[in-house]
């Protein structure tokens, strides 16, 4: 019976995730790790608005276990010793450099984790992969494991995380399905008995899905790309749909309501974001590559062409409205972050948007509601497109959103906040430049209502 769990790795899966197991297991000490000391710091405040991840219901169910079963801490070797189960939930961007660069899964963290647990174990453990890995890293793990350790016995399991930014305690409260992949040996599938054992407190055992290792990573990289394919088949018709009149969000009704293909993420947008989708889609790709199946890695492929056409193409129309430029108008932005009820900015499509326009010597104004100041200039000088300087002067953030739309020639709608409907259109209207643009590029504004307060309005594929 596990009865300790460290977790590597504090961020947006291993925060919620831990949370929620911590809160369903009260019998179960669990400490989540992590190097960045400011990370763990903040999730050990005192004030539970400053939590480093912000997502629904997260920071009550951390008040409520927090201290009693569940620890956030930076001694990372004394959680790894003391623990039987230790999840691996460390990011896995794209490579930045060298071999794979731009394309594949950056390891390099996996990797330090696995020689950390291998210098620091001194008893048999289960080792998780909660992190997106490339099919058959596992393999990789086993052999540092078992080949730097102290004649530890290890065993490896794959557990993916299938939650969603924005509804990640509701996604790991009610999940879909558990995957756990183990080795079919006896010793492989004890371990997966033990991490089903722990689910099953609250996920119900028919929803566990017990597969081989190498399933369910691969299952994990592929589940996003079936994801992301249904998004840039949406935005790929909202295209069509700007050219023959026909309203992207009926089709997508229309579509949705065949029950083999269903209703669920069918809403055309500017572009899919977050830090996932591009980086398992490229990394997908790349495996496929390697693997010599060309024609396998060219189909998934185009669901990322696709997207950078989406971003670009919906960029593209403002400069062309806006009688082709942009040269010195100011711009408003509502929203930076890459989905509504997150703060995440993760390959956001609002900083390309940006990028772009701001190339067209755009001055943009941004409001979020959840976003910093800081992270948004993190985000548009990492492009690197021009000087911190020029990016400061050019873009601003604000925290007002009538003050980003004052004198504004167009508002560019870039997420789906609840509260941009609420906001008073009438008197964002009349303190615009006329004609006053609205570019709503999560379509979450009725053509109609904007058109009868003078609005221009300019939706996704209506
Ligand atoms: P993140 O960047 O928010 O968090 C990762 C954390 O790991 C960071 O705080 C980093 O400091 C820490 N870390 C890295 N190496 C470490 C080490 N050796 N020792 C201690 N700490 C270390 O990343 P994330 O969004 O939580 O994603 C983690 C993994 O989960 C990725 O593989 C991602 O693909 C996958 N995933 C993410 C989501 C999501 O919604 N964000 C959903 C499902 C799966
Ligand atoms: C996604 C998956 O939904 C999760 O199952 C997965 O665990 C996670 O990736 C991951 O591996 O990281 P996430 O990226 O957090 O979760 O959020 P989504 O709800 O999938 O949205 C991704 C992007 O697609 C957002 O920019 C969103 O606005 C966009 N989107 C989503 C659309 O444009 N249209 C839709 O119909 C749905």
């Amino acid at each position: 019976m596990i009865k300790n769990i460290c977790c590597i790795g504090a961020g947006y899966v291993g925060g919620p995730t831990m949370t929620v197991m911590a809160y369903k297991c009260p019998e179960i000490k669990i400490t989540v790790v992590d190097m960045n000391a400011k990370r763990i710091a903040d999730w050990n405040s005192d004030d539970f608005s400053k939590i480093p991840v912000f997502e629904p219901g997260l920071a009550d169910l951390v008040k409520e276990v927090r201290g009693k079963n569940l620890f956030f801490s930076t001694e990372v070797d004394k959680a790894i010793d003391e623990a039987d189960m230790i999840f691996m939930s460390v990011n896995t961007p794209t490579k930045e450099y060298g071999k794979g660069a731009g394309m594949a899964a950056d390891l390099k963290y996996i990797e330090l984790c696995a020689r950390q647990i291998a210098r620091v174990s001194k008893n048999n453990k289960i080792v998780v992969e909660k992190s997106t890995l490339p099919v058959r890293t596992a393999e990789a793990i086993r052999s540092i494991l078992d080949n730097t350790g102290n004649h530890v016995k290890f065993q490896i399991l794959s557990n993916p995380e299938f939650l969603a930014e924005g509804t990640a305690i509701n996604d790991l409260l009610n999940a879909d399905r558990v995957l756990i992949g183990g080795l079919q040996t006896e010793e492989g599938k004890a371990a997966i008995e033990e991490l089903t054992a722990i689910y099953a407190h609250w996920i119900p055992r028919e929803r566990i899905i017990q597969t081989n290792v190498w399933s369910s990573e691969l299952s994990k990289l592929t589940a996003n790309a079936f994801l992301a394919q249904r998004i840039s088949s949406i935005n790929s018709l909202s295209a069509l749909c700007e050219k023959t009149e026909a309203d992207v969000t009926e089709v997508a009704k229309a579509i949705g309501a065949d029950s083999r293909i269903g209703n669920k993420f069918l809403t055309a947008s500017v572009g899919f974001g977050g830090s996932c989708f591009q980086k398992d889609l490229l990394n997908l790709v790349y495996i496929c590559h390697s693997l010599g199946l060309e024609e396998v890695a060219e189909y998934w492929n185009q669901v990322i062409k696709m997207n950078n056409y989406q971003k670009h193409r919906f960029a593209d129309n403002i400069i062309t409205t806006l009688y082709n430029t942009v040269s010195a108008k100011k711009i408003a932005f509502l929203g930076w972050a890459f989905k509504k009820n997150t703060n995440d900015t993760r390959e956001t499509p609002a900083m390309y948007v940006a990028d772009y326009l701001l190339e067209d010597l755009a001055n943009i104004e941004v409001y979020d509601p959840k976003v910093t100041e800081n992270q948004m200039y993190s985000d548009i000088n990492h492009l690197n497109s021009r000087d911190n300087e020029v990016n400061h002067k050019q873009l601003k953030m604000v925290s007002d959103p009538y003050q980003a739309c004052k004198d504004a020639h167009a508002v560019v709608i870039l997420t789906e906040w609840d509260e941009f409907k609420e906001l008073d259109w009438k008197k964002i209207h009349d303190n615009m430049m006329k004609p006053a643009f609205v570019f709503d590029g999560r379509n979450i504004l009725k053509r109609q209502d904007m058109e009868a307060l003078g609005f221009n309005y300019h939706g996704i594929g209506r």
